[in-house]
Parts: structure tokens; C-alpha cells; sequence
């Protein structure tokens, strides 16, 4: 499949995409959290129980994963790389390595993972990867123009590379919802940070048929005392995409950013009730979630063998609800 139709096959109608790409770090803490002792066959074993849900590739396309995961073995034998098309899902990679401060900009931080990008794309891809994750993370509060602007370079440069290796990158501007901030903050930090990328894109000759881009929902700050209700979240959300995403990008798949599955699928549920209402949107509008969908399947499971059926139950359910709000409204039987 060439860029285009990957793009496309990542946000087919009623799928998302499945984050699991946490860094060795940050899966290491999690499993932590829930009495698991971290270790390389640990991650593996979780990582194992969520790509061999019964069903997972009904609502998922595909699934992004960190370069630990990508290289390990499958029950079978082969690695995930390689055999995640036999579960009917795309293997994605995280190839970003994270952020740094940038001088002179407030405490921005800048992602990074630009040098030898080149060459680790190509070795990826090797490893059976068809698309690609960068992420660069934006707190609302304060943002500097210097921080927008340098991600937004990075995030286009790391696309342009991806294109020219043949994989399909996830544009991920991430706006980050934790602080005190109401909307307004939140949607004038991403209309500012979508305008620069898809400024940044164009300059750097990447194909908007061939990204699909993974960006925050215009959503109020967590500590906010007046959290925005779907609709409100829908009518924002659409506002800002539509003044700065070309009708040329196949797909626009959310996170999650720490929302809970239910929150984050009535959001996604009433973007595209509104979308619809509004006349129909030039790109699809699906999940890339992560915890929203994981979360649940991580606690429940904990390590222990015996719980693996219940928590893929409960990974199905999560992925269900994904998939059918990626369609419109959340329906009482998509609840169930
Ligand atoms: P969350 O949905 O948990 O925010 O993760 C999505 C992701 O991939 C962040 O980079």
C-alpha cells in the first residue's frame, strides 16, 4: 500500500488507532503502579495481551508501538512488527525521543529525534512498521511563539523524512490538558500550534494525503471549575480544525490526553454529530487514544494470567465505544 491508502486504511470508518507506545520508562511506572514488576518480558507480555484481543481489529486499524515492542516476539514466534497484519492491525512506531527545554522560551519544551532520523526509518520500516508517531507537547499557559514554532519545524521535518521512507507519519501536536486553564486558553494554544504545523508541512513538502494528524480536543483545563460539556467541547474542537486543517488530510485521530473512555468518547461522539449536522467534515474524525483505552485492561489484569480474558473483555468494550463514537453519537447498545 502506498502512503495515501495507508493514511486512509488508518482512519477507515468506525477504527482509530490504539496508542501503546509508552516509553520503557513510562510503561515501566505504570505497570508499577498496579503491582507489576517492571521488566522487557513484563511489557512485552501486556503488550501481548492487547494486540490478541479477540475482535481488537473491528474498531482498531492499527497500533503504535515503542521500539522495545516492536522488535519482541508474538506468541507465535514472530515479532510484533511483523506479525501485527495477522491480527488485521498495522504496526506504527514511536520514533520521537522526547523533549527538552528550549532556551529563552518560558520553560517550552521542544521534542526531539531528528538526528539519524533518516536511517532508523528505514530500519523500522524493515521491521515491519508501515506509519510513524512524533509528539510535541504544548502546555497552554504561557505558550511561547518560539515554543510553537520550533515543534512545528520538527513535527514537519519528522514528517517529511517518513514520506520519503514510504511511512506515514502521525502529526501529533499535543496541547497538554492538565493545568487551571479554561477553553479560550486551550483553543487559541492550538489554533495557534495547528496554524504553525500545517505552515511548517507545506514548507517542507509534505503531502497532506499522506499524514493523518493526531491532535488534543479543545477541552477544558483539569483543574478548570467549569469543564466543557461535548457539545461545547464538539463546537470548539470543529471551530479550530476548520480554520487550520487542509481538506486534503484523510484523518484527524484524537488523544485522549488522561480523559477517561467515557469523557473522551462522548467527546468524539458529539464532534461527529456535529460534523455531520454542519455538512459533512473533508476528513474523518477517529481515536488514537491510549489510557482512554488501556487503562481499564492494565488495572484489571495486573500481571496475573488468570485475569488476561477479562481485561482484552474490557479493552473490547473501550475500543467498541471508540469505534462506534468515531461514527456519531454514542448509541445505549455501543455503551453496553
Ligand atoms: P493518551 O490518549 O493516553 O493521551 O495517549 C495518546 C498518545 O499517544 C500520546 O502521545
Amino acid at each position: 500500500m502506498g502512503l495515501h491508502q495507508v493514511a486512509a486504511a488508518l482512519v477507515a470508518p468506525g477504527k482509530g488507532i490504539l496508542a501503546a507506545d509508552e516509553s520503557i520508562a513510562t510503561m515501566s511506572r505504570r505497570l508499577e503502579a498496579v503491582g507489576v514488576v517492571p521488566s522487557a518480558d513484563t511489557r512485552r507480555d501486556y503488550r501481548r495481551l492487547l494486540l490478541t484481543t479477540p475482535g481488537l481489529d473491528s474498531w482498531v486499524s492499527g497500533i503504535i508501538l515503542c521500539d522495545e515492542t516492536l522488535g519482541q516476539d508474538l506468541p507465535g514466534g514472530t515479532t510484533f512488527g511483523e506479525g501485527a497484519a495477522a491480527f488485521g492491525i498495522m504496526a506504527g512506531i514511536k520514533v520521537d525521543k522526547g523533549v527538552t527545554p528550549l532556551p529563552f522560551a518560558d520553560g517550552g519544551l521542544v521534542t526531539e529525534g531528528l538526528d539519524g532520523l533518516r536511517g532508523r526509518l528505514e530500519a523500522y520500516r524493515e521491521r515491519g512498521a508501515v506509519f510513524a508517531k512524533w509528539r510535541a507537547v504544548l502546555s497552554p499557559a504561557g505558550l511561547h511563539r518560539r515554543t510553537v514554532h520550533a515543534n512545528a519545524h520538527a513535527l514537519a521535518r519528522y514528517a517529511a523524512l517518513c514520506q520519503e521512507a514510504g511511512i506515514v507519519p502521525i502529526v501529533e501536536p499535543e496541547v497538554l490538558m492538565d493545568g487551571g486553564h479554561g477553553l479560550a486558553v486551550c483553543r487559541a494554544a492550538t489554533a495557534s500550534a495547528l496554524g504553525a504545523v500545517f505552515a511548517e508541512l507545506d514548507a517542507m513538502g509534505v503531502d497532506p494525503r499522506g499524514i493523518v494528524l493526531k491532535p488534543n480536543m479543545i477541552i477544558s483545563g483539569t483543574q478548570h471549575e467549569d469543564q466543557a460539556r461535548p457539545a461545547e467541547v464538539a463546537r470548539e474542537t470543529l471551530h479550530v480544525l476548520s480554520a487550520t486543517v487542509p481538506p486534503a488530510v484523510p484523518g484527524i485521530a484524537f488523544l485522549s490526553g488522561g480523559q477517561s473512555n467515557e469523557q473522551a468518547c462522548a467527546n468524539l461522539a458529539a464532534i461527529n454529530a456535529r460534523a455531520a449536522t454542519d455538512g459533512a467534515p473533508p476528513w474523518r474524525l477517529t481515536f488514537s487514544f491510549g489510557r482512554a483505552l488501556v487503562s481499564d485492561a492494565l488495572r484489571t489484569w495486573h500481571g496475573v494470567a488468570a485475569n488476561a480474558e477479562e481485561a482484552q473483555n474490557r479493552l473490547a468494550a473501550n475500543c467498541r465505544r471508540a469505534g462506534e463514537a468515531s461514527k456519531g453519537p454514542v448509541t445505549a447498545a455501543a455503551g453496553a
